[in-house]
């Protein structure tokens, strides 16, 4: 199997299911009139610099920290909406979500948000949610690797509990692009490909990185182009036939692809619609919310643990 740095690969991910958010159905609203642009203007008016600062020194040590700071936004906001439910600890009491199969050997950063978390106790303690710490670190990490830039509202709640049900089935499966994967990634790939020497190279090195047994914690690029660039290099790739997971190359290469595939072409050909729509669909997927949340959750001391 193979773990992956891409920076920009998962934008048509992003693309494909934050554009149908209003009808998504996991129970959960995509609605924001509880947040607001300047939440902790008096509570905490250094927050977004504190952010910023501790990003900036963890995407300049090495670009894969801003993926995973978007993944981990991703993974919390599908689950229960943005609470930071994902952050949690298993305990006696709370089965959290780290070890869901999404998440499990997957999923990371949590370290590095523990980290700014930490500079915004001691600067303004039980002020700054978690769930907006992933999203404003999600918006800095992107802009820090050449993206586009976008408002933040804030004042979202982290949650007391966590569903590991959910983890597992709303978010999408590594199967559907990584698994079956010798088969997938190979199979695909010579079908969809142009049989040009630049292809052939990238296979040929793509199969030594993910022989057919062993190399399971090996990485690879989803996007060979521009791997520490948030870009829409992506797209072209996609139209090469060149997509490392099968469900990001469905998107232009499936029967079924007739909105998809037109979609690939407008954003491989305009990097600017791209960026427009990267940082609309963002929003939205930060403006997921459970409402009750807003009764029932906390500003957590300790993102890993509720407040006892
Ligand atoms: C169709 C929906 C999606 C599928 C099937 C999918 C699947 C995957 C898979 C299989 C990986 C590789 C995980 C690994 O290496 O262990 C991955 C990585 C990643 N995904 Fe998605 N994903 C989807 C949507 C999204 C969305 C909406 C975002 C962000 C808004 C996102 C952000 C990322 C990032 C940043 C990485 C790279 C993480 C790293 O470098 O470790 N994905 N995704």
């Amino acid at each position: 199997m193979t773990a992956s740095l891409h920076l920009s690969s998962f934008l048509l991910q992003t693309l494909s299911l934050l554009l149908m958010l209003p009808s998504f159905s996991f129970g959960i609203y995509s609605s924001d009139p509880l947040l607001s642009l300047d939440y902790y203007k008096s509570t905490c008016p250094n927050v977004l610099e504190i952010v910023r600062k501790e990003v900036e020194c963890a995407v300049l040590s090495d670009p894969r920290n801003a993926a995973f700071f978007v993944r981990l936004h991703f993974h919390d906001c599908f689950v229960q909406g943005c609470d930071a439910s994902v952050l949690l600890e298993d305990t006696i009491t709370l089965q959290g979500e780290k070890k869901s199969s999404n998440n499990i050997n997957s999923l990371k950063g949590y370290r590095l948000v523990d980290r700014i978390k930490n500079k915004l106790e001691s600067e303004c303690p039980g002020i700054v949610s978690c769930a907006d710490i992933l999203t404003i670190a999600a918006r800095d990490a992107i802009i820090l690797v050449g993206g586009p830039y976008w408002d933040v509202p804030l004042g979202r709640k982290d949650s007391k509990t966590a569903s590991y049900t959910q983890a597992d089935t709303n978010l999408p499966t590594a199967d559907e692009g990584l698994v079956g994967i010798i088969d997938k990634i190979y199979g695909d790939f010579e079908s969809t490909s142009n049989k040009d020497p630049i292809s052939e190279s990238y296979l040929n090195k793509l199969k030594s990185v993910c022989p057919i047994t062993g190399g399971d914690n090996n990485v690879t690029a989803m996007d060979y182009v521009t791997p520490n660039l948030f870009d829409n290099s992506f797209y072209t790739i996609l139209l090469r036939g060149e997509g490392l997971l099968h469900s990001d190359q469905e998107m232009y290469s499936s029967l079924f692809a007739i909105v998809t595939k037109d979609l690939v072409k407008k954003y491989a050909a305009d990097p600017i619609a791209f960026f427009e729509q990267f940082s609309e669909s963002m929003v939205k997927l930060g403006n997921i919310m459970d409402p009750d949340n807003f009764a029932t959750g906390e500003v957590r001391k300790n993102c890993g643990f509720i407040n006892t």
